[in-house]
């Protein structure tokens, strides 16, 4: 059934309508093939089937047909598109995989498609629905601020350069080809639409360039059109947005790959720019270092960075699987759990069990199952965490990590909107006068309400400081003065 068998679409067609037991069947390409997808009406063209096997779930906006089905537990994204296109993309989002940039994952094709007419069908694009992640749209309906737009765009510039680094060059960043994660006070992004792209084994700067130039087309048209619609108000200015993106790339860039030449003398300044790289979320896994004959002058380059220090490290302690900057919250968390009892010569992996047992479940075990699709685990953690802090400031006193986690349940967490795949999320599409059902995000026909009021997100803004999570130059400055 998968083996890659099936009609060349040259090969006249015996008998109507197509069935299982005729050889009139499409064709799977999958890595990991999966029979629930057999009773799908693969011959009915995607715009046409059925609202019951549809799930309505926020999307960007695409050129394809698009639609969320349920598989199973699992959500599928289904894009219906021409066939070296659907093959081109499922390949390179294969590679992103495997080369750990965040991407959507590939489940695989359909091809081979007919209707019950025997008129042949686009192949239909299937990937795994990211959890959890928010298009661009859902986040800036909320009524959008300048310290949420700026994290957006640090997580963007972020993944264009991992992108960029495994020698993706992606063709089309566009603010619908990129989804967004909650990542404790940031955002992570994913590529959703690897279309355009390209793999090259390293990209000359000249790509680079080239992918920067679209990029920066693209985001001015999408800027463009929510300051249009009344999503980027001011102080927000498309123009300034879309050059803040390049220059903090170019910083970024600049930091990952810069070569740096200093006197022998001071080889501590090999381990600085280790440490600049981890602070900045980066492993440096090779470091290019020459000398000059006589030992005098020192060259340095990182060779191969890879994102996901934090992440890694907190994946070795403890399994738990969480973006990046949610991984830096719970370390340290973890560390001063470590120190606050007294394990402070205990062996890490040791006290991260500890941790886990008797910090992070039983936050998790206060959290009814009706509200987990909310926001992921790591996620809650660290908003735990921050309503902690807020009520131990308000009431000055110290609180115990149960009564807080209790407290953000009942506070906070009840009052938000879902953002994952809760049962009350799967709801198949009715027709409720959505403008359009496929797409929640875009609201009820004539609906004049104001979009939902998120409070974490407007707590959170009250007092987030500026981020610092790119700030390359306070980076250098902060090592500078400790390695005068
Ligand atoms: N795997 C997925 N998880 C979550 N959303 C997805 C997924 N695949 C597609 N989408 C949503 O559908 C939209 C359109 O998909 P995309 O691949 O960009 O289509 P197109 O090639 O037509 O632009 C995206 O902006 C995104 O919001
Ligand atoms: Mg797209």
């Amino acid at each position: 059934m998968f083996d890659h068998r099936g009609l060349s679409s040259s090969k006249p067609l015996a008998h109507f309508p197509c069935t299982w037991k005729n050889d009139c069947v499409p064709r799977f390409i999958s890595a990991t093939p999966d029979s629930r997808l057999l009773p799908f009406p693969w011959d009915v063209p995607l715009e046409n089937w059925p609202v019951e096997l549809l799930v309505a779930l926020p999307r960007g906006l695409s050129r394809h047909v698009v639609r969320f089905i349920q598989v199973g537990d699992s959500v599928y994204a289904a894009k219906e598109v021409i066939k070296h296109l659907a093959l081109h993309e499922y390949r390179l989002l294969q590679d992103l995989h495997r080369l750990n940039t965040p991407a959507v994952e590939p489940v695989g094709i359909i091809s081979e498609r007919r209707d019950k007419k025997g008129n042949p069908l686009d192949p239909i694009l299937l990937t795994r629905h990211l959890e959890f992640s928010l298009p661009y749209r859902a986040l800036f309906s909320a009524g959008v601020r300048q310290e949420t737009v700026s994290r957006l765009l640090d997580a963007m510039v972020v993944l264009i350069a991992r992108l960029h680094l495994v020698g993706f060059k992606w063709g089309d960043v566009s603010l619908s080809n990129i989804l967004f994660r909650r990542d404790a006070g940031d955002f992570a992004a994913y590529l959703v639409d690897a279309e355009t792209g390209e793999i090259h084994t390293a990209l000359t700067t000249g790509q680079r360039e080239q992918d920067l130039e679209i990029a920066r087309t693209n985001l001015y048209g999408d800027f463009l059109d929510l300051q249009a619609g009344g999503l980027l108000r001011e102080p927000h200015d498309p123009l300034r947005i879309v050059d803040t993106i390049i220059a903090r790339y170019h910083d970024l860039w600049d930091e990952l790959t810069r070569v740096e030449e200093f006197p022998g003398t001071q080889m501590y300044r090999i381990e600085e720019r280790v440490r600049r790289l981890n602070a900045l979320g980066f492993d440096v896994a090779e470091m290019d270092i020459e000398t000059t004959g006589d030992e005098s002058t020192i060259r340095i380059q990182p060779k191969v960075v890879d994102a996901g220090h934090h992440m890694r490290r907190l994946m070795r302690l403890t399994g738990l699987d969480t973006e990046e900057n949610q991984a830096r919250r719970l370390l340290n968390d973890l560390d001063t759990y470590r120190f606050g009892t007294g394990q402070a010569h205990t062996d890490e992996a040791v006290v991260a069990h500890k941790w886990l047992m008797e910090v992070f479940e039983p936050v998790m075990q206060q959290v009814p199952e009706e509200l987990r699709a909310k926001r992921e685990p790591a996620q809650i953690f660290h908003e735990v965490l921050d309503y902690r802090w807020y009520k131990a400031q308000r009431e000055s006193r110290s609180i115990p990590i149960v009564e807080a986690a209790k407290g953000y349940v009942h506070d906070v967490l009840q009052g938000l909107p879902d953002e994952a795949l809760s049962s009350d999320a799967l709801v198949p599409v009715t027709d409720k006068g959505l403008v359009n059902p496929f797409d929640p995000s875009l609201g009820y026909e004539d609906d004049e309400e104001e979009p939902p009021y998120d409070p974490w997100e407007a707590a959170a803004e009250d007092v987030l400081e500026e981020s610092r999570y790119l700030d390359i130059a306070a980076l250098r400055a902060r090592a500078a003065a400790k390695y005068p």
